[in-house]
């Protein structure tokens, strides 16, 4: 599989703490089967979650050479009226420097606007993937909160742990709703340390379960990915 969600680079977010438990890592993900990663720290504007493009491909080249597991730049982008500003001045990364931008929101609090500041960042030429819906209380207590971002070609990632009760039976069971209906292009692991880790092989076992066909298990943990980093269309 490949993964597009990682908080795996060390020291720069509340990610992997040390090389060596990013080295950890990286086995890990290889051992279940991840032969690509994009790697996805944390950028929160205002916060100390800001690492520069360059100190990420200083720890990429770093890693790179420990692994055989091929890395990509990315960021996963706390959503604020300063993205697009951020975007421009070339301080966070999209997924391997493609269009797609990977998004994420409050987890209990909607944004107002939330279509309308979208929107704009689609007329800024990048396709927001919006991270782990399942998680957002307002999308658990309503899913169709989704259709408005998908209205303006917004796609949907779901995290692996999701389908197999790591956060709990609300978020699994709107995971497993989501993928049922559609809504969801890709998987990702999400994994932060090796204290927690992911069982990606169940997830993947389940995650067949849920949708059935083969084709579309290989659309959500490969296929769509590979798309993104060869920045081609879905
Ligand atoms: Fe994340």
């Amino acid at each position: 599989m490949i993964d597009m969600h990682s908080h795996i680079l060390y020291g720069i977010d509340d990610g992997s703490r040390t090389r060596e438990e990013s080295i950890e890592l990286l086995k890990f993900l290889e051992k279940q089967g991840v032969t690509e990663s994009i790697v996805t720290p944390h950028y929160i504007d205002d916060t100390q979650f800001v690492a520069s493009i360059e100190k990420k491909k200083e720890l990429i080249r770093d890693l790179q050479k420990e692994t055989n597991i091929k890395l990509y730049i990315g960021n996963e982008v706390y959503f604020s009226d300063k993205t697009i500003e951020s975007l421009n001045s070339k301080k966070l990364s999209t997924l391997n420097d493609s269009k797609y931008i990977l998004i994420e929101f409050p987890l209990s609090n909607r944004i107002k606007d939330v279509d309308e500041m979208v929107y704009d960042l689609s007329t800024n030429g990048v396709i927001p993937i919006i991270a782990h819906p399942e998680r957002y209380l307002y999308v658990q207590e309503d899913y169709k909160y989704l259709d408005k971002l998908v209205e303006i070609g917004a796609l949907f990632q779901v995290n692996y742990g999701s389908i197999i009760g790591t956060y709990g039976s609300k978020v699994e069971k709107t995971a497993k709703t989501l993928l049922k209906k559609g809504y969801i292009s890709f998987l990702g692991s999400d994994i932060h340390r090796i204290d927690k880790p992911i069982d990606l092989e169940k997830a993947m076992k389940k995650l067949k379960k849920i949708v059935k066909k083969q084709e579309i298990v290989d659309d959500l943990t490969y296929n769509n990915i590979k798309k993104i980093i060869n920045n081609e269309s879905l």
